[in-house]
């Protein structure tokens, strides 16, 4: 049957559009679309092709394996051309069973003739790549390109450590080694976080990474991509007989101190390979680097030479592919969610794509800058990437197909929960919820460590039960807290009223505490424990404190910029002012004190550092008489630090101290108010 006019005209726009994703990928190393989606167009065309050989033209893709060698590579004739296999992607055993009976058909065998021989390789997702030895030395390596003539990258292939540059033992006059450079995916992700903090171009995938650093210019900056090898076959041999079988022809090449992959085996039958297949499927993601498929190879090489070639591919070969493990699919929103710590991050809602095995609805876009850096829009088509392990990834936009509505995404300027205001730090990639103890999504924690033993020491307030006080919409903030009663308590699962009445007896007991443990229990980003004390007894009373501006703030020891602008936030948020505010009307009190700028204690506003072992006091003991007199004591040296109080065996502080020129006291030495 002739083809129509409309099939003519779909073969030559998909023939346009494989040379143009040929281009990309192998010279520009710019692929515009996923793999999986190159595959469907290749695969239509060679369909449309077999169904109509009239329209199978002399350049269709379909005749060559790759794209043309770069102008700037020299070209590299293959003695032995650099084929393709024939890929079934069928996710059943059916790839093996066709398999084998097409090879035991070819070879005339019966159902009476015993299984046949194969060898069931792993198929590496990387750059095919041919090493030729002379004698033992590597003298060219050699990209594919269409298969007869590819591009010299020996420069580039030097820099591999894996490969050998000098073969081990009795090496052949010729030795040609075809295989695979790829990149393990651990030296991906390492690559790709140094590039991130370097401010560099981020490496697409590892598969990516291998054939773009190959096909790099600049050997330099091949040598800086941590790739490796893997052989799975050869081309010219001169001088050597190679061993019957592939298998074996294999462990000769890794006695020639060639890397080959130890996850093969020689199978027989088509149940065997079929089970190699599944064995393989199950443990892939846990394998180190990535792989597409596995390949079943007719073990016997005189077998192999019966069989032949049709076209462009070896009849005893197959590669049995696995589902893509990336797809296209459409940005339908970026949507905010809030983390423990009030982290705002970003998610993608993806239109649902089975990508990898699973359908994939979202995926996390780590922060504002990631989505400006991969310039992502809302309403763009995006590649989706299930890699290793198991987190889908929005690899990057297809901007080729933009219509013009797509949106720019803006970080919210507030929290999409519970409305505060959304802030990012100067120097910081996150933007967090000033809400504090108000936002939903921080409640609990901000409840766990307001009850925590050295803040508000609530005993048996635990995150269990906080979960379920959260959940049920009993407990909203802290003040809550403190209006719990028998009843609601009851209600909740697994309380008896024993453990009911304990509570509510630690609870009530919590209300007496001190300013500093009321502070820190407020859970103030940068406001540990040890700020907290300094606060309360700079400012004595909790109004003087809400009253401080960040100038007024930095007065106190240890507190900087950064401290006294997220105190400055915190207090800003007029529901956490409400919450404090119902907690002083629950009853929760202390004891308040002078502003300690009007302490008149003599050490009032000194800064002490006590090191080595005194004389007659414990350091405790000491630093709670300088406290006293309106001293403070910080565990290290500092600018900020006016007088170290060294006894004997007083170590690196002491030296420290003397480097900045802050005065000591000793025994016998120079005389400090600490001592008088
Ligand atoms: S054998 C004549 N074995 O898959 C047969 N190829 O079209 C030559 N590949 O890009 C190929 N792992 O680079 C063979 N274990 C393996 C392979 C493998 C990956 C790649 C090869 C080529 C494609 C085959």
């Amino acid at each position: 049957m002739t083809a129509t006019a409309e099939q003519q005209g779909r073969a030559a726009q998909l023939r346009a559009q494989i040379e143009q994703h040929n281009r990309a990928y192998y010279e520009l190393d710019a692929p515009i679309i996923p793999d999986a989606e190159y595959d469907r167009l290749f695969r239509e065309l060679q369909a449309l092709e077999q169904a109509h050989p009239e329209l199978l033209t002399a350049d269709s893709p379909t005749r060559r394996v790759g794209g043309a060698p770069l102008a700037q590579f020299d070209p590299v004739r293959h003695a032995v051309p650099m084929l393709s296999i024939r890929t079934e992607t069928d996710t059943e055993d059916s790839g093996a069973l066709a398999f084998d009976a097409r090879v035991r058909r070819e070879l005339g065998l019966g159902e009476a003739d015993p299984p046949l021989e194969y060898a069931a390789e792993l198929k590496f997702d990387g750059l095919a790549i041919s090493l030729r030895y002379e004698n033992g030395m590597l003298v060219r390596a050699a990209t594919r390109g269409d298969g007869e003539t590819g591009e010299d990258v020996t420069q580039n292939v030097r820099t591999v450590g894996s490969i050998p540059l000098r073969l081990r033992g009795d090496a052949p006059a010729v030795l040609e080694v075809r295989g695979e450079i790829y990149m393990r995916r651990d030296d991906f992700e390492a690559f790709n976080a140094r590039a991130l903090a370097a401010g560099e171009k981020l490496l697409v995938n590892p598969r990516n990474g291998a054939a773009g650093s190959i096909r790099q210019l600049d050997p330099a900056v091949t040598r800086k991509r941590p790739l490796s090898f893997f052989a799975y076959g050869v081309g010219e041999i001169d001088g050597w007989t190679p061993p019957p079988t592939h298998s074996a022809l294999l462990d000769a090449l890794l006695a020639f101190g060639l890397p080959v992959c130890a996850e093969r085996v020689v199978a027989h039958g088509a149940d065997s390979l079929a089970a190699f297949h599944r064995e393989v499927a199950r443990r892939r993601m846990t394998l180190p680097f990535d792989i597409d498929g596995v390949v079943y190879k007719v073990n016997s090489l005189a077998l192999q030479a019966r069989l032949g070639f049709v076209s462009r591919e070896p009849r005893w070969a197959v590669a049995h592919k696995y589902p893509a493990q990336e797809a296209l699919t459409e940005l339908l929103d970026i949507e905010i969610q809030v983390g423990r710590t009030g982290a705002l991050t970003p998610v993608a809602r993806l239109a649902p794509v089975f990508v990898g095995g699973v359908t994939v609805t979202n995926a996390t876009l780590h922060n504002e800058d990631e989505i400006r850096r991969k310039d992502l829009r809302i309403g763009d088509t995006v590649i989706v990437r299930r890699a290793g392990d198991v987190i889908p990834e929005v690899v990057g936009a297809v901007a080729e197909r933009r219509s013009g509505s797509e949106r720019v995404f803006a970080m919210p300027e507030k929290c999409p929960v519970c409305g505060s205001h959304a802030v990012r730090g100067a120097d910081e990639a996150v933007t967090r919820c000033s809400g504090g103890l108000f936002c939903a999504a921080q409640r609990k924690q901000a409840l766990l460590h307001f009850a925590s033993r050295r803040a508000m020491d609530i005993e048996g307030l635990g995150d269990k039960l906080v979960d379920q006080l959260v959940d049920n919409a009993v407990v909203g903030t802290p003040a809550d807290l403190y209006k719990l009663g028998v009843a609601a308590l009851a209600a909740l699962d697994r309380m008896a009223e024993k453990s009911a009445a304990n509570l509510l007896a630690a609870i009530e007991a919590s209300k007496q505490t001190t300013l500093a443990r009321f502070i820190f229990a407020l859970g103030i980003r940068n406001v540990g424990e040890r700020t907290a004390k300094d606060l309360a007894r700079h400012f004595g009373s909790l109004d003087r404190l809400l009253a401080a501006d960040p100038a007024r703030l930095q007065q106190v020891p240890d507190v900087g910029p950064v401290v006294a602008s997220s105190m400055a936030q915190f207090f800003a948020e007029p529901h956490n002012r409400e919450v404090i505010e119902q907690l002083r009307a629950a009853g929760v009190r202390w004891e308040e004190g002078e502003a300690q700028a009007s302490v008149s204690g003599r050490l009032a506003g000194k800064v002490f550092v006590l090191t080595g072992t005194l004389p007659t006091l414990s350091r405790e003991q000491a630093g709670g008489l300088i406290e006293a007199a309106g001293g403070k004591v910080s565990g290290s040296v500092s600018k900020k630090t006016d007088f170290v109080v060294a006894g004997s065996e007083a170590g690196s502080k002491l030296e420290k101290a003397q480097q900045l020129g802050v005065s000591d006291h000793r025994r016998g030495g120079a005389a400090g108010p600490a001592g008088e």
